[in-house]
C-alpha cells in the first residue's frame, strides 16, 4: 500500500476477516511481552507505549521496499496491535542446532544491512520513540532508527536463510554500528564460553564474528574498535537491565533473578580478555 492511501497509524483500525477467529495459535513467549498470538494471517500483540512509533517505522520500511518486516494493519476491536504474520520459523530461547548454520549467519548480517539501508532518511515525527533509561546517549538521539533486538527468537527463517525481522519493541534511534554489534552479540554469540547455550559449546566465536563482519560489511575502523565498544556496551546493558528489573519488574525482574547480570559482566570480561584475538580475527587477510 502506498503511503498516500494509508490511514494514519493512530486511527488505523483492523477489521477482523470472516472466520479468522477459529484459527488462533499462541506464539512462543519472549521475556517481556505476554500474550502474542497468531490469528489467521495476522499477529496480535498488546498495544504498548512505543506501538505507534514502531507502526510509523514499519510504514516507512514498506515504502522503502523492505519486505522482511511485518506491516502494521491497525488495532483490532480489543485494542491490540495487528501485524502481518511472516511465515517461517524462529529459534527457541536455547537456539536449536540448525540456528548455527553459517549460511544463516551470513543472511542475518545481510538482512540487517538491508534494514539499515532502508531505514536511512526516516525521521520519527508525529510519534517519537519513547526514551529508554540508560539507552540513548545524546549522540544517538538523532541517529539511524534500528531494530536493536535482532535475537535468534526475532528472526524468521525460511529455506535456511533470514527472511524476516519481528518484535520491533526496542527499535529506536541509534547507530548502525550499535545495532550490528548487538546482532553479532546475539548470533555469534559473543559471551563467556561458560555461558554457552547447550549444543553450542563447539561454536568458534572468532570465525563466526569474522563471517558476520564480512557479510554485514564493517570497515577497518569498526573492526578495530569492536572489543572496546563491546566492553562499554556490556556495562551499559548491565545498568539498563538492573534499572528495568527494579523499575519495571515483570519479565525484566525474572531475567535479573535468573542471573542475566552476571552473564553480561562475564561477557564484558571475555571481550576485554580476548580483545587482541578478536581484532586479529577481524582484520587478518582472507576468509576465516
Ligand atoms: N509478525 C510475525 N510473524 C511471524 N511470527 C511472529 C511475528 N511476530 C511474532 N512472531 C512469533 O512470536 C514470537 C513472540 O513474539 P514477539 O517476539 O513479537 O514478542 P516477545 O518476544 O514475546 O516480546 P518481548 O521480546 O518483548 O518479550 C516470536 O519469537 C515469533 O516466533
Ligand atoms: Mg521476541
Amino acid at each position: 500500500m502506498s503511503s498516500r492511501h494509508r490511514t494514519p497509524v493512530e486511527s488505523r483500525r483492523y477489521v477482523p476477516a470472516p472466520g479468522e477467529a477459529s484459527d488462533v495459535e499462541l506464539m512462543p513467549a519472549g521475556d517481556v511481552t505476554d500474550g502474542v498470538v497468531r490469528v489467521g494471517g495476522t499477529i496480535r500483540r498488546p498495544h504498548q507505549p512505543q506501538s505507534l512509533a514502531v507502526a510509523a517505522f514499519l510504514d516507512w520500511l514498506e515504502d522503502a521496499g523492505f519486505d522482511a518486516a511485518p506491516r502494521f494493519l491497525g488495532r483490532d476491536p480489543e485494542g491490540r496491535d495487528v501485524l502481518t504474520f511472516l511465515p517461517g520459523r524462529c529459534a527457541g530461547p536455547v537456539p536449536e542446532a540448525w540456528a548455527q548454520s553459517e549460511e544463516l549467519l551470513v543472511s542475518v548480517a545481510q538482512l540487517l544491512r538491508r534494514l539499515h539501508t532502508a531505514s536511512a532518511g526516516f525521521v520519527p515525527a508525529a510519534h517519537p520513540f519513547p526514551p529508554r533509561p540508560g539507552r540513548q546517549k545524546a549522540a544517538d538521539a538523532a541517529g539511524l532508527v534500528c531494530h536493536l533486538d535482532v535475537t535468534p527468537q526475532n528472526v524468521v527463517v525460511r529455506d535456511g536463510r533470514a527472511a524476516g525481522l519481528v518484535d520491533f519493541d526496542l527499535a529506536g534511534p541509534t547507530t548502525a554500528f550499535k545495532d550490528s554489534f548487538n546482532t553479532a552479540m546475539h548470533w555469534v554469540p559473543l559471551r563467556d564460553p561458560a555461558d554457552a547455550w547447550a549444543g553450542w559449546e563447539g561454536a568458534d566465536p572468532f570465525r563466526r564474528l569474522r563471517i558476520f563482519a564480512d557479510a554485514y560489511g564493517w570497515d577497518e575502523d569498526e573492526r578495530r574498535r569492536l572489543p572496546v565498544f563491546g566492553v562499554e556496551a556490556a556495562a551499559v546493558s548491565y545498568e539498563r537491565m538492573q534499572h528495568n528489573a527494579r523499575a519495571l519488574g515483570g519479565g525484566w525482574a525474572r531475567m535479573w533473578d535468573d542471573g542475566v547480570g552476571g552473564m553480561i559482566r562475564r561477557r564484558g570480561d571475555w571481550l576485554a580478555a580476548n580483545a587482541g584475538a578478536i581484532v586479529a580475527a577481524l582484520t587478518a587477510e582472507g576468509r576465516p
